[in-house]
């Protein structure tokens, strides 16, 4: 069957058919909600991993830049919605270090779509498979990351 100008356009866009995403996902909220995605069967990308973490707050921009720098080709920190952090004010502290993380990608020479920030509730397992799957397809209109070996 022939492809409309539209399939053909989006197939061209594509530069990276399978980039490789970390999720840090907080246990109490993020994590939660990924988990529910599984159990409603909602789909989302598979080359999502998730790394479960106990705050959003925990994940220093080193290990952002580092798992860019060792193969990912993108990363997104998930954690509770503010104000609803377990640990108080962790979330306030991973949004001062998203702003951090966004100057450092431009240091490294890496896109701004490489990394992402967003807040999932225990509830929003919709939201979950949703961002994750925008950021799967943000990723595969960028060239495979430029420390990819091989
Ligand atoms: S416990 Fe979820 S962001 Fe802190």
């Amino acid at each position: 069957m022939a492809e409309t100008v539209m399939e053909q356009e989006q197939q061209a866009e594509i530069l990276n058919p399978d980039p490789v995403v970390i999720a840090f996902c907080c246990n109490w909220c993020s994590y939660t909600g990924a988990d529910l995605a599984g159990t409603s069967r909602l789909q989302y990308p598979p080359q999502i991993r998730i790394i479960r973490v106990m705050c959003s707050g925990m994940v220093h921009p080193n290990l952002v830049i580092d798992a860019l720098t060792k193969g990912a080709d993108g990363v997104m920190i998930c954690g509770c919605h503010l104000g609803d952090c377990h640990y108080i004010d962790g979330n306030y502290k991973t949004e001062k270090r998203a702003d951090a993380i966004k100057l450092m990608l431009e240091d490294f020479g890496l896109e701004p779509e490489r990394f992402r920030l967003e807040w999932v509730s225990a509830s929003e397992g919709p939201k979950f498979a949703q961002v994750m799957t925008d950021m799967v397809a943000a990723l595969k209109r960028l060239p495979p990351s430029s420390y990819k070996v091989g």
